[in-house]
């Protein structure tokens, strides 16, 4: 994971650097630094915790150019002294560092026996010592030879005291991009470190390099011979408008989802980019992701299982690419994911396109990696999505799943029916919700070390999702159960007064969860039922019933997920949390 960036101007580079690393915050916050090249000297700060700790301690320290990084642990505890930028012992050189070095465990132990002494517990110390020890006087070319020693996952920014106007940039499945304009250079893991500063810029493959100066870019193989780029003009890049009135950008997020739903409808209804898939020649369709995305692809394969009557499975996408999973030119994959950039979803990808399979992208951003690599994209437009708890992404990604189902069900069934409409009368009903009743919740559930959510079919999706949510940003033990699986294992944790949250939405399904339910409060489990269907008389002191709106069932899941998007964001509150960032988490998992 982590984040990286670096610039060459006459800015004040620790101003332009600060900036645009808080940008990537989303990709960790563990620690944060920054190296500047001042006078033949390489300036070093670094901090533990978020960017905002790194700025107190900066003090202006300007230069030709700089580096900067925000880290997400992997090796070694989140400590300053594992903070990057990383120099070389003999401080000629600093680096930034996105990915994993997998040998430096070798490379470290060959440095140490040349006498070369390391200051952090991280994989990326090597890179700097190793370009200390290289002996080639091209500096770019020693930057190539080095990265042919490292196994793994780079993008790397480096610097040399001796050449203050030069960045030196390397990638291998991690991201990199490098935009040029009037003798100013600005890179970053992300082209939103560009935005507003560049007009074009370009986006560094694997085995790439660049040696980046004031004047020009220069863009290398790992044959070190010089190589053409095409640029791409910096457009459809949104960077978060801000906080707005907002205390936190969940809270904000959540409250957008009807007119994300809204958007959703108006990009699907003006344009064909459903119809573009054909399953004509498809026997099968899988869908794959992580985490919250993951759970999209699950109700996404309730969706279209139900509704196309094809066969469709949805795989966690690090399970996937080890399981040697039987894919040919009549699959149809569907990668799922906000970021488009998690590492195993990515990985995933390759695997599928290598044995044929025809690829979909159902990504919020339109030039990630997963976008670029897809045969069709299905733009999410959620808008960016800052908190780390995605909430607006998973509402509109189920949304598409919806609609993508119900438009190849029209397809393949010769049917014509109306389906933006459902989502409309949803995003109109969503708006009126007050979410009083999950206020109150939230003020007993603030005490509870841990909850349980069960459902059936599509709610048992929601139930997995809801857990989720809770857990990430509430550190409350949640899990969530088929309804009908409780006699297998569940029922062993009821004990007085054990939380149980019921999720009710399709009415053929409705008693065989409600008898999930009674067996649970039959040992003591106090159940918190959702549902748009009248729960009222079973009332009682271990029965809570929260009703919801009455939609169609098919959409209820884009509905009731809200209900638990609020309660976990007003109980991480209640706890005194930052709803925005989960300890230990990061919003886009950059690494394995
Ligand atoms: C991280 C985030 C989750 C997200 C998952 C997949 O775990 O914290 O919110 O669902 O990665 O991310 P993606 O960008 O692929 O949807």
């Amino acid at each position: 994971m982590c984040g990286i960036v670096g610039y060459i101007g006459r800015m004040r580079s620790d101003e332009i650097l600060l900036k645009n690393l808080k940008k990537l915050e989303y990709r960790g916050y563990d620690s944060s630094g920054i190296a500047v090249l001042k006078n033949n000297e390489i300036i070093v700060r670094k901090e533990s915790g978020c960017i905002a700790n790194l700025e107190k301690t900066v003090e202006e320290i300007y230069g030709s150019c700089g580096i900067a990084h925000t880290r997400w642990a992997t090796h070694g505890k989140p400590t300053k002294e594992n903070a990057h930028p990383h120099t070389s012992s003999d401080n000629e050189w600093a680096i930034v560092h996105n990915g994993i070095i997998e040998n430096y465990g070798e490379l470290k132990e060959d440095l140490i026996s040349k006498n070369i002494s390391f200051s952090s517990e991280t994989d990326s110390e090597v890179v700097a010592q190793l370009l200390s020890v290289e002996k080639n006087e091209n500096l770019m070319e020693r930057v190539i030879d080095v990265c042919g020693k490292l196994v793994g996952s780079y993008a790397l920014i480096c610097v040399n005291k001796n050449t203050p106007n030069t960045l030196y940039l390397a990638k291998q499945k991690s991201p990199l991009y490098v935009g040029i304009k009037s003798g100013e250079v600005f890179v970053g893991s992300d082209p939103i470190c560009l935005s507003g500063m560049v007009d074009n810029y370009y986006s560094l493959e694997d085995g790439e390099f660049c040696q980046a100066s004031s004047e020009k870019l220069v863009f290398f193989d790992s044959y070190k011979n010089i190589i053409n780029k095409a640029s791409v003009k910096l457009e459809n890049i949104n960077y978060n408008s801000g906080l707005g009135d907002y205390p936190h950008y969940m809270l904000k997020e959540i409250e957008e989802v009807p007119s994300v739903l809204r958007r959703v409808v108006d990009v699907y209804k003006q344009s064909n980019i459903l119809d573009k898939i054909d399953i004509s020649n498809v026997n099968k369709i899988i869908i794959v992701g992580c985490g919250t995305a993951y759970h999209a692809g699950l109700m996404g394969s309730k969706y279209i299982e139900r509704l196309v009557r094809i066969d469709c499975s949805c795989h966690v996408a690090s399970e996937f690419r080890y399981s040697d999973p039987i894919i040919d030119d009549k699959t149809l994959a569907i990668f799922v994911s906000q970021s488009g950039e998690t590492a195993d979803t990515i990985s995933a990808l390759d695997l599928a396109k290598s044995k044929g399979a025809k690829i979909v992208a159902l990504t919020n951003v339109l030039y990630s990696t997963v976008a670029k690599k897809s045969d069709i994209i299905l733009p999410v437009c959620a808008g960016p999505e800052i908190a780390v708890a995605s909430t607006k992404a998973y509402s509109a990604q189920i949304t598409v799943f919806y609609m993508l189902a119900k438009c190849l069900q029209n397809k393949v069934f010769s049917k014509n029916v109306d389906y933006f409409g459902e989502v409309e009368k949803l995003s109109d009903a969503l708006k009126q919700i007050d979410f009083e009743d999950v206020r109150e919740l939230s003020k007993v559930l603030v005490d509870k070390k841990e909850a349980f959510f069960i459902g059936r079919n599509r709610d048992y999706v929601t139930s997995e999702e809801a857990s989720l949510k809770l857990k990430e940003i509430t550190y409350i033990n949640s899990s969530a159960y088929p309804a009908g699986e409780l006699k297998h294992g569940f029922l062993a944790l009821i004990e007085n007064d054990t939380y149980v949250f019921m999720i009710a939405t399709e009415k053929d399904l409705l008693e065989k969860t409600l008898n999930g339910a009674f067996e649970s409060m039959a040992r003591g489990g106090k159940i918190f039922a959702f549902s748009q269907f009248d729960l009222k008389k079973y009332e009682s002191e271990n029965f809570k019933y929260i009703k919801m709106p009455n939609l169609n069932e098919e959409v209820m899941p884009i509905l009731s997920i809200s209900y638990f998007q609020m309660l976990s964001y007003l109980t991480s509150i209640a706890k005194g949390l930052n709803p925005d960032k989960p300890r230990n988490l990061a919003k886009s998992v950059t690494v394995e």
